[in-house]
């Protein structure tokens, strides 16, 4: 399944920290298994539920977000140069994880996905928050998870995380 998802989502490999990268994709690997699905059904899993035929599935959305992040980190950097301080590794870690708590929050009913029973009272931020805490990751990164959606309206996002919730949105607001 690693080779599989490595295929499919080449950016794991961006994560220069071989024990950070190797983490993020036992997640992966962990939520898959957990709700019994299959690399064939993440393809076919919608990224949101809030727009009608939606243009990416949850691997493409993962990918332009983390794509996404790591370009505007890149440009800043570029401008702003040491006056601007941002963790390369937590940012394409937090990206490549934002959703992965939609792995519980969807369910395949009669051949699509709707809201699952976790879905309905625990969303995505917070389920992927507390996966990340499993696996020990840094707080940095369980952070851009929590935070990456309206949930992190009640905390100062770090940097990292205000990237991604920005790539996320842009990523989502064009298509609604
Ligand atoms: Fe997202």
């Amino acid at each position: 399944m690693r080779k599989e998802l490595l295929e499919l989502i080449p950016e794991f490999n961006l994560i220069r920290d071989k024990n950070l990268r190797e983490r993020v994709l036992d997640i992966w690997e962990y939520a898959l298994k957990e709700n019994n699905l299959e690399i064939e059904d993440l393809l076919e899993m919608p990224f949101t539920l809030l727009i009608e035929n939606p243009p990416a599935n949850i691997i493409s959305h993962t990918k332009a977000v983390t794509l996404t992040s790591l370009r505007i980190a890149e440009a800043m950097i570029d401008i702003y140069k040491e006056r601007i301080l941002i963790n390369q590794d937590y940012l394409i870690a937090g990206a490549l994880l934002h959703d992965i708590g939609k792995l519980y929050e969807f369910i395949k009913e009669g051949g699509k996905f709707v809201k699952s029973r976790v879905g309905k009272i625990i969303r995505h931020p917070i389920s992927g928050a507390a996966i990340a805490y499993k696996f020990g990751l840094p707080e940095e990164i369980v952070h851009i998870i929590a935070a990456h959606s309206k949930e992190g309206e009640t905390v100062k996002r770090t940097i990292e995380a205000i990237i991604v919730h920005h790539a996320d949105f842009v990523n989502f607001e064009p298509f609604k």
